[in-house]
Parts: C-alpha cells; sequence; structure tokens
C-alpha cells in the first residue's frame, strides 16, 4: 500500500471536520502538512493536539476568497517544505434560503468560498505543481448534494457542482503534466458544520434511510483523500467519489 510518506500536503479547512481528520492522517502516514483555514484559534488547537508532529505541521490562518492569503499560504508552504505534492480543498461553508427568498449576498457568499475560493487555491498550487515539474493530485470535496439537489439549498448545491466540472476541466488541462484531480462527495458526515447547519430530525431521518445506517466520520473521507492523494490512486483523475454510506447511488 502506498502512503503519502515524505509527501508536502495542503488542506485548506484543515482546522475542522474532514480537513482536519485529513490533516491527523496524513501526518500519522509521515507527510509534511500544510493546513490552512481561516479560524485561527481550531489552527492553534490542532497544532497542540499534534505536538509531537509540530515539525512536520505548518499552519497558516488564511481566507481562501482572498487571493493574497491563497498566494501567501502557497508561499508559505514552499518556503516551508520545499515543494506541494498535493492538495485537499475542505474549505467550504453553507447559508441556505428557499430560491425564492434567497438574497443576492447569500448566493454570492457561499458561491465566493465553495467556488471561488477553492479556484484560487488549486489554481495556486497547479502552478506550483507545473513549476516543480513531476506531477501531483487535487482532491476537492464535493457533495452528494451536487447530484441530487438540496431544498432550501441552492447556492450550495451551484457550488459544489460546479467544483465538479471546474476539477474535471483541471483533470483535462494538466493531465499531461501528471497533475491528477479528483472530487469526494460525502454524504452527511458528523462534523460542525453538519451539527451547526442541520435539524436533528433531518439528522435522524437521513440516518434511518442510510444503508449503512450511520453519518459519516470525517475519518471515512480522509482515508479516501489520503488515496487519491497518494501515487496508489496513479491512474485515476477527473472522478467523482461518492463517500455516503450507500445514501445517494449515482
Ligand atoms: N459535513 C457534511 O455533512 C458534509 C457533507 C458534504 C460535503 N461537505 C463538505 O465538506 C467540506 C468540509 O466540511 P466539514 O463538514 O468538515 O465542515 P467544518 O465546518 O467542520 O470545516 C470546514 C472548515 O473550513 C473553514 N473555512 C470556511 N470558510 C473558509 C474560508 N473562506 N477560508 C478558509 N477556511 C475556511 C472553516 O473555518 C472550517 O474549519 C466542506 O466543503 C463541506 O461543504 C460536508
Amino acid at each position: 500500500m502506498q502512503s503519502l510518506n515524505a509527501k508536502v500536503i495542503a488542506v485548506t479547512g484543515g482546522a475542522s471536520g474532514i480537513g482536519r481528520a485529513t490533516v491527523i492522517e496524513a501526518l500519522s502516514q509521515g507527510a509534511n502538512v500544510l493546513a490552512g483555514d481561516m479560524n485561527g484559534v481550531a489552527l492553534k488547537a490542532l497544532a497542540d493536539e499534534t505536538e509531537n508532529l509540530a515539525g512536520r505541521l505548518h499552519t497558516v490562518e488564511m481566507n481562501a476568497t482572498s487571493p493574497e492569503d491563497v498566494t501567501d499560504y502557497v508561499a508559505g508552504g514552499v518556503q516551508e517544505f520545499g515543494r506541494i505534492d498535493g492538495l485537499l480543498v475542505s474549505a467550504g461553508i453553507t447559508r441556505g434560503a428557499p430560491i425564492l427568498e434567497m438574497s443576492h449576498e447569500d448566493w454570492h457568499f457561499v458561491l465566493d468560498v465553495n467556488l471561488s475560493g477553492a479556484f484560487s487555491v488549486m489554481q495556486a498550487v497547479a502552478r506550483q505543481m507545473v513549476a516543480q515539474g513531476d506531477g501531483g493530485s487535487i482532491v476537492a470535496i464535493t457533495s452528494d448534494l451536487a447530484i441530487t439537489g438540496q431544498v432550501g439549498g441552492g447556492n450550495y448545491v451551484a457550488s459544489k457542482g460546479g467544483l465538479i466540472s471546474l476539477v474535471k476541466t483541471f483533470a483535462l488541462e494538466l493531465g499531461r503534466r501528471q497533475i491528477r484531480a479528483n472530487t469526494i462527495a460525502p454524504g452527511a458526515t458528523d462534523t460542525p458544520l453538519l451539527q451547526v447547519t442541520a435539524p436533528q430530525e433531518f439528522i435522524d431521518d437521513w440516518v434511518q434511510h442510510a444503508p449503512l445506517g450511520r453519518l459519516g466520520d470525517p475519518r471515512d473521507h480522509a482515508e479516501m483523500a489520503s488515496f487519491l492523494l497518494s501515487d496508489a490512486s496513479a491512474w485515476i483523475t477527473g472522478q467523482t467519489f461518492p463517500v455516503n454510506g450507500g445514501s445517494v447511488m449515482p
């Protein structure tokens, strides 16, 4: 089994949920990790918790919607570790409303983080990978809701559907440079994002109908992200992987 040992892995949204679980998994496999997040307090907690691995963890407080922050994030990682081999884009938010009531502010707020922010980070890291000249792997977290749609989440599902199309274009344009790009489409997963935004009745109903009968654990996605970031997936690009307990079967 190939691992992330000695690779340099960048993770946005690395302070919480799926991103955080991937940071910890990558560190445990021997990677150097560049964890970016806008939540400085949670980043500090992550650094404290992984104290014995601190030499391999570099944390950066950054806002993915700021091109300057993104430039500094990538440059800082290269300065710290010399290169970037893999990127997980996990930074994401939700702020829903029914279509007829959705404000343009809410529309842009979600698109800016989930799609434009993802584009900025993926472009900056891809440019670094091209300069390195020996390939790389980009993984972005989309959602199974991009496939099903979601009542009250028009901006969120549009951002996640757009991300799937964008990642396919990265795969097409960068494949000949051996830079791969894939997405993971989680089902409902037990993270602060779900806890804060989903009513308990929704969660109970979701679990009841899911074939595997439980919510996702952030580590379920960290396992898939690690595989896609490793050389074990060297011939996989442009794909979307549902990790959802069977809740959606595309
Ligand atoms: N939890 C679920 O059920 C679920 C399901 C499908 C998809 N997802 C997606 O998975 C990804 C991770 O979500 P999670 O559930 O781990 O949520 P989370 O809230 O636990 O983690 C998201 C992290 O992203 C950070 N972040 C948000 N906006 C940012 C910005 N502009 N710049 C930098 N960092 C920013 C937050 O500070 C947070 O630490 C998101 O893209 C989300 O849409 C989650």
